[in-house]
């Protein structure tokens, strides 16, 4: 398949990967500046930075010591255009080493908090307040011995005499910093990058949801003509914000499948009909395949063959309604910027496979679409801006993350009618707890689990021997680690007494208390 290019015509300041942790970060900072900005990996081509147009170039940290021969290095012939840079940890020591500078291992590396001194308030420092000490984030271990020739410095801390320094030479200007000015730890580094992006660059602030809203929707119209394309909703924001910014484009020209498989939370199919075809007046199919689903699952146990089986008939289930369409073209699809970028692997080599995604808008590649991916360019918070720019109200842009293969994954041991009736019971009453308690936004995804396991109880006087069901819920940004929530006792004692009431065949409630790592936020 074939990705159509969105061209928006937006100003970009480039950020070039060196591997640091906190590479997306300086690309949302300056977002949050409302000028665009997009990250290349170290190993692109001086011709392919060129073609950006960038206003100003930012070199990220990463772990490498440019001492070692192996380390990364600029992208060659970058330091002889005249486009502003700015270099930050790893990009000021290989500025420093490529300049003629001189790097070395620091005797006390710097992590953590340090005190800077401003030398010169002028450019990078404008505006912070003068004479004060400001507290900065370090993180690293090699230091700048010697400035380039044609540098001064600008500030300075206890232990790096060089904490930031600028170009005063006749070249175009370069500025380096030690520490991150896009941590929030580092006071007024927003300061800063706004005087490199505003100041130095001269970027202008277009990067704002109208302008991206209206020009996405241009750009979806010029592609499709008067063409057909489909999409997949499964509830979840990115593919609904995806969908509804198309219909603005191609009205019903666009058609949305919900492949019904089933395994969804209570009513949330019924509302996802209410929201796009009543409110939005799209159209919408609802295609329901719950009961080939189940018979696919059939005694399944293993969390691996759950989701392969559950991918497969989902992809067979949309096929043939895209075939009943007839002649459809194009494809939208809810990708993410992060997804996209190509991010530096510092270690080399793919890392381990935990769990295979199975994620409901993933579309096999025989599929001959071109695809519109309208969000490519965006991070998640920006895609729930846009959503509410386009008038999505607030429980679908703050949806909590829901796996593609639903609650399969969430009914430990075999997925039965009656087992989903049970765990869509309990997982409604946790939710609308956890929304009551004000806390749908805090928790990062609050659920509820069907163990396989039956416990002995007694109800009046009577024993009983019936199921458990754990909760979960947990804090995170990005899914990638968690900590469990601790959720008040009075909320957790009502979960219990509500769920042990309410569901027929449960007769135990238990709270899951562990973080990710070493556990995953899913028990499948
Ligand atoms: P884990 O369980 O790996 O989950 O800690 C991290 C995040 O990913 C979600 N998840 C999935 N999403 N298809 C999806 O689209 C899947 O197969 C899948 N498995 C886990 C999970 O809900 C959490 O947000």
């Amino acid at each position: 398949m074939q990705t159509e290019e969105f061209d928006i015509q937006h100003e970009t300041i480039l950020i070039i990967d060196f591997g640091s942790q906190y590479t997306q970060l300086i690309a949302r900072r300056i977002r949050e500046l409302h000028v665009h900005s997009a990250i290349l990996p170290v190993s692109t081509d001086l011709e392919t930075i060129l073609q950006h147009q960038p206003k100003g170039i930012i070199l990220s940290g990463g772990p490498a010591s440019v001492i070692d021969a192996e380390a990364p290095r600029l992208p060659a012939g970058l330091l002889s255009q005249s486009i502003p840079l700015l270099g930050i940890c790893y990009g000021m020591q290989v500025i420093t080493h490529e300049l003629g500078g001189e790097v070395d291992h620091a005797a006390e590396r710097e992590y953590g908090r340090a005190e800077l001194i401003i030398d010169d308030e002028t450019d990078l420092f404008q505006g912070l307040p003068s004479h004060a000490s400001i507290p900065v984030w370090m993180s690293h271990g090699d230091r700048i011995i010697h400035m380039p020739e044609g540098f001064v410095r600008i500030a300075h801390t206890q232990n790096s005499p060089v904490a930031a320094m600028k170009r005063i030479d006749s070249g175009s200007p370069i500025f380096c910093l030690q520490f991150h000015p896009e941590v929030a730890h580092t006071a007024h580094g927003s300061t800063m990058l706004a005087n490199f992006v505003l100041r130095i660059c001269g970027c202008r602030q277009t990067w704002t949801m109208p302008s991206i809203a209206d020009s996405m929707i241009r750009t979806i119209r010029q592609t499709v003509g008067t063409g057909k394309a489909i999409c997949a909703l499964s509830g979840g924001v990115d593919s609904a914000v995806a969908a509804v910014l198309t219909h603005r484009a191609i009205g019903d020209q666009l058609h949305c499948f919900c492949i019904d498989h089933g395994l969804m939370r209570k009513q949330e199919i019924a509302h996802l009909q209410a929201l796009f075809s009543q409110h939005y007046h799209m159209n919408v199919h609802i295609v329901d395949r719950s009961t080939a689903f189940l018979k696919a699952l059939g005694r399944t146990t293993d969390p691996e063959r759950k989701r392969k089986i559950i991918g497969r008939q989902f992809i067979k289930a949309f096929e043939a309604e895209a075939r009943h369409l007839g002649n459809v073209e194009f494809l939208v699809q809810g990708t993410l910027y992060p997804d996209v970028i190509e991010s530096t692997s510092v270690n080399g080599g793919p890392s381990a496979t935990i769990k295979t995604h199975h994620n409901v808008g993933g579309l096999p590649t025989r599929m001959k679409f071109r695809l519109i991916e309208p969000l490519r360019d965006l991070f998640k918070d920006e895609v729930r801006q846009l959503g509410l720019e386009l008038g999505l109200p607030e429980e679908v842009v703050w949806r909590q993350p829901f796996p593609g293969p639903g609650l399969a994954i969430r009914i430990i041991g075999a997925v039965t009618a009656e087992r989903l009736a049970q765990l869509q019971e309990a997982d409604a009453i946790v939710t609308e707890e956890i929304r009551k308690a004000g806390l749908s936004r805090e928790i990062w995804q609050a659920f509820a689990v069907l163990l396989p396991i039956h416990t002995v109880g007694v109800m009046g006087d009577q024993r009983t021997y019936e199921s458990v069901i754990a909760i979960r819920a947990v804090t995170s940004v990005d899914g990638m680690t968690a900590d469990w929530a601790p959720l008040p006792h009075e909320l957790l004692g009502r979960l219990s007494s509500r769920i042990i009431n309410e569901v027929a065949g449960v007769n135990r409630v238990v709270y899951d208390i562990s973080s990710k790592p070493p556990a995953t936020i899913e028990w499948e």
